[in-house]
């Protein structure tokens, strides 16, 4: 997985825990506490599991609350840095999670060996959406927090439920 969502995971756990839970965590992991990650660089997605679990440990907190508090910050606090153009076009919930299937396709695009999860759409009425989540990773739970950080993003209070490992119902308010 790229090195930028260890990078965010790295930046939440220093301004939320401290640097030295973040030395830990990475020694939890198995890894030098001094390891350093770029946003394009490759980490083994092994490794990238073994540093949430880590987190976890760490922090005292469930995969649910890593899930939670990575979503909340990727999209409200890392993403708008480092990719604030994807932002600029879409000006509500609706029209951010529309574009995420080509956003990820397009970020990844130039990268050698990434594998970007994708999306599909589809409505049930015309404002619920079920996104269907398709990648090996398995990392659902992390969708679901990335959903809720996007109603938070646009101050949009959506209703987010898992309907099954790769399904998530969203309820828009409009
Ligand atoms: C502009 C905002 C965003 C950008 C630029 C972005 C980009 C990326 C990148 C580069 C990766 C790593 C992919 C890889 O290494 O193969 C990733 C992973 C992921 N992204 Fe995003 N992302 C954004 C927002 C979101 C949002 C809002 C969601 C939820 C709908 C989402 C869902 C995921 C998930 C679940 C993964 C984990 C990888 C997997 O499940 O296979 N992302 N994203």
């Amino acid at each position: 997985m790229k090195g930028a969502i260890v990078q965010c995971i790295g930046d939440l756990v220093k301004s939320n825990f401290g640097n030295d839970k973040w030395e830990k965590t990475l020694e939890t992991a198995g890894m030098s506490k001094t390891s350093f990650f770029t946003p394009i660089q490759n980490v083994d997605d092994e490794k990238v599991m073994k540093i949430i679990e880590s987190v976890c440990k760490v922090a005292n907190i469930s995969h649910a609350q890593a899930s939670d508090a990575f979503g909340d910050y990727w999209v409200n606090v890392y993403a708008p840095k480092l990719y604030g153009s994807y932002f600029k076009g879409a000006n509500t919930s609706k029209e951010l999670l529309l574009k995420m299937d080509d956003i990820h396709d397009k970020v990844t695009k130039n990268i050698p060996n990434a594998l970007p999860p994708r999306f599909e759409y589809e409505w049930k009425n015309d404002k619920t959406l079920i996104l269907k989540y398709k990648s090996k990773r398995g990392l659902i739970d992390i969708l679901l927090g990335l959903v809720k950080g996007v109603g938070k993003y646009y101050k949009e209070d959506l209703k987010v439920t898992k309907i099954s490992n790769d399904k998530l119902q969203v309820i828009f308010p409009h």
